[in-house]
């Protein structure tokens, strides 16, 4: 037997709509990516949103608008994918790497505040893998030093933290619509904004700062020369993208609840294999399980590697835990002491997770975990 890892979750509704947006001879910035970033602002509880090529470029405009440049530090947890320091790299700034909380792997808001300096300007939490961030001392920690927030939500759409919904938070959410995440557009992004006039900037800076957008020419009655007000990028989506991600928002509830009953199954049936510890489950937080990350015990009879290894050979992919993005040669010479991101990601890893993953697939996966961990410990 042969079990995914991880697939997105279409379900026949896709062609049309993409074929449509085809037959319209509109294929990008058009009409279909304004309906998507008004579905996704919506379903977020955000005042707007602003669609981008992807997350990364997302974080990169995020943190651009919140006035982080040159010189300036980023808090951020290492314990994250590396696009989220890089992120910060690429602003010019410097990422500023703190401790996570054991339980949650997210970023430790005391950390966070031991990491402040006379150079920091924002702090980026991450709802890492569609676990909520403890936001509200975050966003307290902010108020009371004068710095900015940008959520790292690739992995968040449709999570909730204290009922309130990821999106709805902070000033700027920044979300992944990777085919690995919760929701696809193939490749994509999008930005949650509360503030309006910061949702028109990000939407001129991601197409190249023009102050006349393609929709707004489109609908003219005059000519249009347009001008550049400052510099920008080019991050726009595609029609088609938008036409994808609004069949994926129809059936994002559907996602959510079969992801939920993955990890409920794998939850309970950890409860009889030793050395393994299920994902926490904090009470403020109604997460998304885009992954689900089991660990081994300091005293596991086996190695996390080898245990992939041997899960592999009987068709059973994993994935290594979350990166500890210091650890890798990119980050090389940093200074940092991060204990618990160490221990998390190195001794987690992940399990097959996505709507769709069968009941026989998962128990086949649940069978050789078992299988492996006793045999090794026999
Ligand atoms: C926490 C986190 N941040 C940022 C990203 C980058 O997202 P994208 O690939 O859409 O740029 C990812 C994607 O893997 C992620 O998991």
């Amino acid at each position: 037997m042969e079990v995914p890892f991880s697939r997105p979750y279409l379900v026949g509704t896709e062609q049309a709509a993409v074929a449509e947006v085809i037959t319209s001879g509109w294929v990008s910035q058009g009409p279909r990516v304004r309906d998507f970033e008004q579905a996704f602002a919506a379903r977020v509880g955000a005042a707007d949103a602003v669609a981008t090529t992807n997350c990364t470029t997302a974080l990169q405009l995020a943190l651009y608008v919140s006035g982080v440049g040159p010189g300036d530090e980023v808090i951020v947890p290492s314990m994250s994918f590396i696009a989220t320091a890089n992120s910060v790299w690429q602003c010019g700034a410097t990422p500023v790497f703190a401790d996570i909380d054991p339980l949650t792997y997210n970023l430790d808001p005391a950390a966070a505040e031991r990491a402040i300096t006379p150079r920091t300007k924002a702090i980026m939490p991450v709802h890492q893998l569609g676990l909520p961030a403890d936001m509200d001392p975050f966003l307290a920690l902010a108020e009371a030093h004068g710095l900015e927030i940008v959520e790292d939500a690739a992995c968040a759409i449709g999570a909730s933290y204290r009922g309130r919904s990821i999106g709805s938070l902070g000033p700027l959410a920044c979300f992944s619509l990777h085919p690995r995440k919760v929701i696809t557009t193939g490749e994509g992004g999008m930005i949650a904004v509360q503030d309006p006039e910061v949702a028109a900037r990000l939407r001129r800076l991601r197409q190249h700062a023009m102050d006349v957008s393609d929709l707004a020419r489109h609908g003219a009655r005059d000519v249009i020369i347009e001008t550049y007000p400052e510099r920008g990028w080019n991050a726009r989506m595609t029609d088609m993208q938008a036409a994808l991600g609004l069949c994926q928002l129809e059936v994002l509830d559907d996602i959510l609840a079969w992801r939920r009953r993955v990890a409920g199954r794998y939850t309970a049936a950890l409860e009889s294999i030793p050395f393994l510890e299920a994902p926490h489950e904090p009470d403020y937080a109604d997460r998304t399980w885009q992954s689900y990350a089991v660990r081994l015990t300091e005293d596991a009879p086996v190695t996390r590697n080898e245990l992939m290894r041997l899960l592999l050979l009987d068709g059973v992919p994993t994935r290594r835990g979350v990166m500890a993005s210091h650890e890798e040669p990119a980050y090389a010479g940093t200074v940092a002491d991060l204990p618990h991101t160490e221990a998390a990601s190195r001794g987690s890893m992940m399990l097959p997770m996505f709507a769709g993953l069968s009941d026989e697939h998962q128990d086949h996966v649940l069978e050789r975990l078992a299988a492996h961990v006793s045999a090794v410990a026999a």
